[in-house]
């Protein structure tokens, strides 16, 4: 009955794949959700410091209210502080997906291009399409660089947003100087997904001093471990700040969103530790799984089981209590992978043996 009332552009739609949930694969095989680890989902396993969970606490007698402008304000404060811009260069929202909707609205039009380089986080091409533009893609190289000559190539008129990812979820690697310079010189808008940025070697936030095209997009989700509470933000020209500004939900965020950001700026020894466990983590996974790893600057590491099967490899851990991400739905010619987020250092071993015993 309804059929007739649905936007047509959901007939073309992909839903956004999550990563499994524990309570899911405890149901399904009968499993005590507290021996299942969850290593899907490229989550924080770490407590949060103290001061964190207190601040959250705290602001449960605010929960009544909206966040002030102040509030708001505080925080671009505070992540102006951690990331060396000033406040007028940062806009808020709810994680990095909220933030990027907020700028497809700012940017997209009916019959725009983007252009996304695969294999990638899948929500950039459900955004292009929610927003009816048509999403081109660039496939990447053998160890999943991005080739400049593409991007010159695969940019047209109509094109308006190149979507790059850094470190790239899944495959863990940076985009290469080249590559971004490439994709600036365009002039086209550049969205650098910056997600996992707390993980890796380096940045390029530096660079939106120099390319008024540049988004850098963060997030509190992933190195902070409040992916529950959707903190994200995106540092950019002042003239792109204006116009989301104009356009943004009025209230992204929440006060306890808002405080548990900002004390987590406040506790940057705690985040330093546990950057420093995550890595510990993936150098041993990198070396200690026996099928072949690729170099990640993330907090995951991604695997090829060949000649196994992807799928089939992530049941049978799954049946142990083991969520993994099989990457199989990426449509990677030829390869068998795997994502597993680090995890604790008894998680990691655990999953280390059941990998190597396949
Ligand atoms: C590359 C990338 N960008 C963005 C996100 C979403 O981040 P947020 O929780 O800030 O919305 C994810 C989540 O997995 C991701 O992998």
């Amino acid at each position: 009955m309804l059929d007739d009332l649905f936007s047509k552009r959901l007939d073309s739609m992909e839903e956004y794949v999550a990563g499994k949930t524990v309570d899911e694969i405890a149901e399904k095989y009968s499993l005590d959700p507290d021996q299942i680890i969850s290593l899907s989902s490229n989550q924080n396993p770490f407590s949060l410091p103290n001061q964190v969970k207190r601040s959250i606490k705290d602001s449960s007698e605010d929960v009544s209210s909206y966040p002030s402008p102040k509030d708001f304000y505080s925080l671009k404060k505070s992540v102006s502080d951690y990331i060396g811009f000033s406040p007028s260069n940062i806009a808020l929202g709810a994680g990095i997906d909220g933030v990027l909707e907020t700028l497809m609205k700012v940017f997209l039009e009916k019959d725009d291009e983007t252009l996304i380089p695969v294999p990638t986080f899948s929500y950039y091409k459900i955004l292009s399409k929610v927003f009816d533009a048509s999403p081109a893609y660039i496939e990447r190289g053998k160890r999943f660089e991005i080739d400049p000559e593409k991007i010159k190539s695969n940019v047209k008129e109509d094109t308006k947003l190149i979507f790059l990812c850094s470190p790239n979820n899944p495959t863990g690697n940076l985009v290469q100087e080249e590559t971004l310079k490439t994709a600036l010189d365009t002039g086209k808008i550049v969205l650098l997904d910056e997600a996992y940025a707390e993980f890796s070697s380096r940045d390029y936030v530096d660079w939106v001093s120099n390319y008024d095209n540049l988004v850098v997009l963060r997030t509190f989700s992933k190195a902070f471990g409040l992916a529950g509470l959707r903190v994200g933000y995106a540092v950019m020209s002042e003239e792109i700040v204006e116009k989301y500004r104009s356009i943004s939900p009025p209230f992204p965020l929440t006060v306890p969103s808002i405080n548990a950001a900002k004390t987590s700026l406040n506790n940057l020894n705690h985040l330093n530790e546990i950057i420093n466990k995550i890595k510990t983590g993936r150098d041993f996974l990198t070396e200690e799984i026996k099928f072949k790893t690729f170099k990640t600057e993330a907090n995951f590491v991604l695997t090829d089981v060949s000649p196994h099967n992807s799928e089939e490899v992530c049941e049978k851990l799954m049946k142990q209590g083991i969520i993994l991400r099989d990457c199989s739905h990426m449509s990677i010619k030829d390869r068998n992978l795997v994502r597993i987020t680090v995890g604790k250092e008894k998680e990691n071993k655990k999953v280390v043996t059941a990998l190597n015993q396949i």
